[in-house]
């Protein structure tokens, strides 16, 4: 028999940057120090995001994970967990245990069961103070599902007109901070589509197995919304301050089987909605033959989530009359093109981004004279680093999907 291994130490903080995981079926302990309360140790914008991703990644690879808390953050988390997105997933990890520092076994117990209830039960603040929180879903085994973006009896996401509602209270409350009416008003029609279309595909994409089981365990999406200062990741030449602009991010995390895998389940089984997915020559059969993984070339594995970026792309309305609800990927890309927004996408080995913040580089747009769709975004994605190669670089695998939505309100 082979030697059992000691088990791994990690710090909870250190999923905040781009370490490599440990491989599977380890047993991991972590610690969670009071450096996880402090936002500067999060680095960049979007890295709270990324590091739920790396936590659902591990949680679906160790043999078994152990939670040791400071006491400290462990009474900050338990008082108001959903201003901490990290700890209140860490805290809805259904295959986890959890050492709180100076607390006994059942004062342990006690509190992560009311602790859990508020993660689960909150809902959205919208006061000038509160500038960073979280919803979480849980699937499986007991699904419990946000108030604000669930109808409890049919556990259906909320129509489009309770989208709306939600993000006029979230922008109004930017209003009194001294955001312009004209813009905020312009910004909530937008805002709603893009956050329910990414919701609905965590809903029909993200809570099954590629055979369509349901995932178990940690199966848990979420969304989170902050306000933030962004800076211009590619400012045009001449485009004058390059100063940080208030804005608006909701990160949109799951713990499904990510778009390359999701998109051959649907070619595999037919279960697209609408018309059936589509796949080039070049790709067909490599995703007949292979779920992701060393067999798929990173090429073939961004081909196809540029495909899904693009599914709805055809049907687009370049020029949105009022009411007019477009559908999917292709939507967000050109909802956020008329916010001038920003998307970031993180899903198997891809992380890419789009911009259409003001005084950006205009590229990726179908040329003004595109019989189909002139001037509409061309359905693509820039690598974060290297921003000018429309071929990101592949990254370490991940589970799930992140998908992070920045809005300017400037
Ligand atoms: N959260 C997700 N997890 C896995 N796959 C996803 C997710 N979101 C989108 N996809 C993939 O991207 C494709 C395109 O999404 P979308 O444009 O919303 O169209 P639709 O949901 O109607 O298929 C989906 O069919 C799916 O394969
Ligand atoms: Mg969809």
């Amino acid at each position: 028999m082979a030697p059992t291994q000691p088990p791994l130490s990690l710090s909870l903080i250190d999923l905040a940057s781009a370490i490599t995981l440990p491989e599977i079926g380890r047993d991991i302990v972590i610690a969670v120090s009071d450096a996880c309360l402090d936002r500067e140790r999060f680095g960049h914008a979007g890295a709270e995001g990324l590091a739920i991703q790396r936590l659902i990644t591990l949680a679906h690879a160790a043999a078994s994970l152990r939670f040791i808390w400071a006491s400290a953050v462990a009474n900050q988390v338990i008082a108001t967990p959903s201003v901490h997105p990290l700890a209140a997933v860490v805290l809805c990890l259904t295959n986890a245990t959890h050492v709180f520092e100076g607390m006994d076994e059942a004062a342990t117990s006690e509190n992560l069961t009311s602790t859990r209830n508020k993660i689960l039960s909150y809902r959205l603040v919208t006061d000038l103070f509160t500038d960073c929180q979280a919803l979480v879903c849980v699937d499986a085994p007991r699904p419990s599902l946000p108030h604000d973006l669930y109808d409890a009896p049919t556990r259906r996401l909320r129509p489009e007109a309770d989208f709306e509602s939600l993000v006029d209270d979230l922008v109004l409350a930017q209003q009194s901070a001294g955001f312009s009416a004209q813009r905020l008003s312009k910004l909530r029609m937008a805002l709603s589509v893009i956050l329910r279309e990414l919701l609905e595909n965590t809903d029909d994409h993200a809570k099954t197995d590629a055979e369509g089981k349901a995932l178990s365990p940690n199966s848990l999406r979420g969304l989170l919304v902050k306000r933030i200062f962004e800076t211009r990741r590619h400012p045009e030449h001449g485009a004058g301050s390059s100063a940080p602009i208030p804005c608006l991010e909701f990160t949109i995390f799951d713990s499904g089987i990510g778009y390359y895998d999701s998109y051959r389940r649907q070619l595999l089984r037919g279960q697209a909605r609408g018309a059936p997915v589509e796949v080039g020559d070049r790709q067909v059969d490599t995703i007949r033959a292979h779920a992701l993984g060393p067999a798929v070339s990173p090429d073939v594995e961004y081909a196809i989530v540029l495909k899904c970026m693009g599914r709805h792309s055809d049907k687009a309305i370049p020029d949105p009359r009022p009411g007019h609800r477009g559908m999917g990927l292709y939507e967000v890309l050109r909802a956020l093109k008329e916010m001038r927004g920003l998307l970031e996408v993180r899903t198997g080995r891809v992380h890419g981004f789009r911009s259409f913040l003001e005084g950006e580089l205009r590229a990726q747009l179908e040329p003004q004279d595109s019989p189909t769709r002139p001037g509409m975004p061309r359905a693509t994605l820039l690598d974060v680093d290297h921003r000018l190669s429309t071929r990101p670089a592949p990254r370490d695998m991940v589970r799930g999907t992140v998908v992070r939505v920045v809005v300017p309100l400037a």
